[in-house]
């Protein structure tokens, strides 16, 4: 076979690989919703009046409760729209996170985002190397959550300064396969109970994520 023909062949293969995974994909999963998060754009205005309910929760005043509710100001708008679609439709399970936003357009979930996200600080913090955790979050989390959490691409989240019990649980959750994200579910799988604990306090330990206000 000349390479040319090799070409062929193996593109030929992979298209196929291609049409039987989503024809997979349609057969028992929910298709992932295509909306893009800044086209219409968010009106952070009618998000704020949109975000009410959301502060019992969400808010610095808001009570401790059991899962954790994560920290949302100054988390990517990329992100939180495709983790509220996810919630809406039914790709992330939460019974508390489920209802809020069932009834929800594509465009509150822009708005909702664009208001919730804040206004981004333009410097990350600097990574502290005495952490213990340190070496083996460069290890495993660093290339795609870079070394505060930050991380560099737009739909990533934002673990800098994360509640520590919320980030745990996040990735318990994947470990477990509750929730599904096919790169974390590979990362989780690798770790034990000891290591979540430890990479959730090492990206907890910054200043940047803050409490709705
Ligand atoms: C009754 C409490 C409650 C209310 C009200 C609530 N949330 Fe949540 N929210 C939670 C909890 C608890 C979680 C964590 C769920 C999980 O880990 O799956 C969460 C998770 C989230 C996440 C995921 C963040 C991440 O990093 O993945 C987003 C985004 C979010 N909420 C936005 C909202 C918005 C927007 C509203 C209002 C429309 C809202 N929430 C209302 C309790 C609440
Ligand atoms: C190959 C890229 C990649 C690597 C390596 C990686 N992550 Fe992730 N991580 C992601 C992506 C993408 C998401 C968003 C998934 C989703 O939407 O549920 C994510 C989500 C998370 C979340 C959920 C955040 C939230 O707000 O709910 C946590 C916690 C997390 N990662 C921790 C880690 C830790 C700890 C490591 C290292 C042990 C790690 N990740 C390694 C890509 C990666």
């Amino acid at each position: 076979m000349t390479s040319l023909n090799r070409l062929v062949g193996l593109a030929l293969a992979s298209a196929g690989a291609l049409t039987l995974a989503a024809a997979g994909l349609a057969a028992d999963a929910p298709q992932p919703t295509k909306v893009s998060w800044r086209s219409p754009p968010g009106d952070p205005k009618r998000g704020a009046q949109l975000a009410q309910p959301c502060l019992a929760c969400h808010a610095a005043s808001a009570p401790e409760m059991t899962p954790h509710a994560p920290k949302l100001n100054r988390t990517r708008q990329s992100y939180l729209v495709s983790a509220l679609l996810a919630f809406r439709d039914g790709q992330r399970q939460s019974a508390i996170m489920g209802p809020m936003v069932a009834g929800l357009k594509d465009q509150d979930i822009r708005d909702l985002a664009a208001y919730v996200s804040g206004e981004m600080l333009d410097k990350p913090p600097k990574s502290n190397e005495q952490d213990p955790y340190y070496g083996f979050v460069r290890a495993h989390c660093t290339m795609c959550h870079g070394e505060s959490g930050i991380g560099e691409m737009e739909g990533m989240p934002v673990l800098t300064g994360q509640d520590p019990a919320y980030l745990q649980n996040a990735l318990e959750e994947y470990r477990k396969g509750i929730r599904k994200d096919p790169t974390m579910a590979g990362v989780a799988a690798k770790l034990t109970p000891e290591q979540e604990k430890g990479a959730a306090a090492y990206f907890a330990q910054y200043d940047w994520l803050e409490k709705l206000k």
